[in-house]
């Protein structure tokens, strides 16, 4: 078998970086939550988000709930339909609550701007955002918080696409423990770009 390690060209954080920044988003956070009168909720995005949120609540020493929900706006490819869909919806509910949206990346900002939507239809008294990258070069509509949210960014992202640690291309290279650059030949030959 190839170990995934070998389908990137090169490594932008290193496992060691990831868990330093990791804590330094986490204390931001922590104390923001520490400050509210209730536990908030938070929403990791399915499936990108699922290293991130579970290093980051272990890090947050306050009473919060944890949910998740899937939206998906991608083929396999790596461009963005731009049309994303929750397919997978919340259990706890958010009516009054502060949420924090945990995601892997903004990109185009178009799944969190559908996410924000339909969080506030929900009745979220206030709405956050925490993601692990933000790729503010690709933005295409701009992140509108809610209440008293706050935007939370690990590292700002140069513009390639970029896997590991819960980032993916066609479901691989999420389980890498650093995020690194994915070799354009991984990817070149796939039709749905
Ligand atoms: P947006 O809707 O364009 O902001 O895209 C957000 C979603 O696209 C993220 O939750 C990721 O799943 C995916 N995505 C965007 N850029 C990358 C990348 O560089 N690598 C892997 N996934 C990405
Ligand atoms: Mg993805």
């Amino acid at each position: 078998m190839v170990s995934a390690e070998a389908g990137i060209e090169r490594v932008l954080w290193t496992e060691a970086e990831v868990a330093a920044r990791v804590g330094e988003v986490a204390a931001e956070l922590a104390a923001d939550l520490r400050a509210l009168l209730e536990p908030a909720v938070v929403v990791g995005v399915a499936t990108g988000a699922f290293l991130f949120l579970a290093d980051l609540v272990r890090r947050v020493d306050a009473p919060l709930a944890v949910d998740f929900v899937r939206v998906e706006s991608y083929g396999g490819g790596t461009e963005s339909s731009g049309k994303p869909r929750i397919t997978a919806d919340l259990k706890v509910d958010v009516a009054g609550k502060h949420v924090v949206v945990v995601e892997d990346i903004v990109d185009t900002g178009n799944t969190l701007s559908c996410l924000i939507a339909h969080l506030e239809k929900k009745g979220a008294s206030s709405i956050s955002v925490c993601t692990f990258l933000d790729k503010p070069a690709r933005r295409k509509v701009n992140i509108q918080l809610v209440g008293d949210g706050k935007f939370y960014s690990g590292f700002e992202c140069p513009d390639y696409f970029v896997v590991g640690y819960g980032l993916d291309y066609a479901e691989l290279y999420r389980n890498l423990p650093y995020v690194g650059v994915l070799k354009p030949e991984k990817y070149k030959n796939d039709s749905s770009n």
